[in-house]
């Protein structure tokens, strides 16, 4: 069982689009994408799951228009593919029926929260792309949610995907500065309980949302953050499952692909890159360190 995790791209397919979003993204979108297409260089894996942020959206039209045009541009992929509501999706407004209402349109109303079956381990899909912005009502049905899907096969395995990460990849402090946005983490914080529970079977979180690449490990379970496609330093995951564990690689957009300028934990958007204790160097802290871009987790 190989699959691939691609979050991120912030495109803007539809060529009627005002949205400015982050230099050359399309460019970089259609790249990846194109790997999953006939030809394409990894159409070997046996799904893709897009971990939110899949367009730059910012305003309801502009969301109606652009989803409509990059679902066009998925039908074009010749393996299964899974959605995961991003904040771009439905510009924070999660639990809000107007917002959510083209990520339906495009993947149907069973897709925020449910379940890919990966045997012998199971992905859990949760949206909380909203965090700190979500209703009342939403925030409670998604906390239920994420308890039953954890509880349904309790002995199973399971990898959880949520495209903002659940815990700090860094030092608090400073990506709160660096990221510059208050959601630098899910601040819901009864979804790390449940995640965390004494008999959890979570083994890993995958995120994006932070435009970087680290790992963290908090209680046993891993947590992965992918900077995804439109921001340096570009990157993407590569999942293999076995029955004695999941092996997870980062990999990195070809050379030729690369922004720096599209970096938001440096320059241009600060005057130095940000470093933290445990990352000296500012390629360290966007791209994470070696053990944090490969990785095995075991599974007996
Ligand atoms: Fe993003
Ligand atoms: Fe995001």
């Amino acid at each position: 069982m190989k699959f691939a995790v691609i979050n991120d791209l912030h495109a803007h397919f539809d060529p009627g689009s005002k949205a400015t979003g982050y230099l050359e993204a399309n460019r970089r979108a259609e790249w990846m994408l194109g790997q999953f297409e006939k030809g394409g260089s990894m159409t070997d894996v046996d799904f893709v799951i897009l971990a939110g942020d899949m367009i730059h959206g910012e305003n309801l039209p502009t969301i109606t228009t652009e989803m409509k045009a990059f679902k066009e541009r998925l039908d074009r992929l010749v393996l299964p593919y899974y959605p995961v509501c991003g904040n771009h999706e439905i510009q924070q407004a999660e639990g809000n029926a107007d917002y959510e209402q083209p990520y339906r349109d495009a993947f149907g109303d069973d897709r925020f929260d449910y379940v890919i079956p990966a045997d012998p381990v199971e992905i859990v899909v949760l949206n909380n792309a909203g965090t700190f912005h979500v209703t009342k009502e939403r925030r409670e049905e998604r906390y239920l949610a994420l308890k039953r899907l954890l509880a349904t096969r309790p002995k199973v395995p399971k990898i959880l995907v949520c495209h903002i990460p659940l815990v700090c990849v860094r030092d608090h402090d400073v990506l709160e500065e660096s990221f510059g946005f208050i959601s630098y983490r899910c601040l819901d914080r009864e979804l790390l309980d449940l995640v965390e529970a004494p008999d959890s079977p979570v083994k890993l979180v995958i995120s994006g949302h932070l435009h970087l690449t680290g790992m963290t490990e908090r209680k046993g379970i891993k947590h992965l953050s992918t900077a995804g496609t439109a921001s340096f330093p570009h990157d993407y995951a590569l999942l293999e499952i076995t029955n004695d564990d999941i092996q997870i690689e980062v990999c990195n957009l070809p050379e030729y692909l690369h922004e720096p300028a599209s970096n938001i934990h440096g320059p241009p958007r600060y005057p130095e890159g940000y470093t933290d204790e445990a990352h000296f160097s500012h390629q360290t802290y966007l791209c994470g360190a070696a053990a944090e871009r490969s990785f095995k987790i075991p599974l007996k």
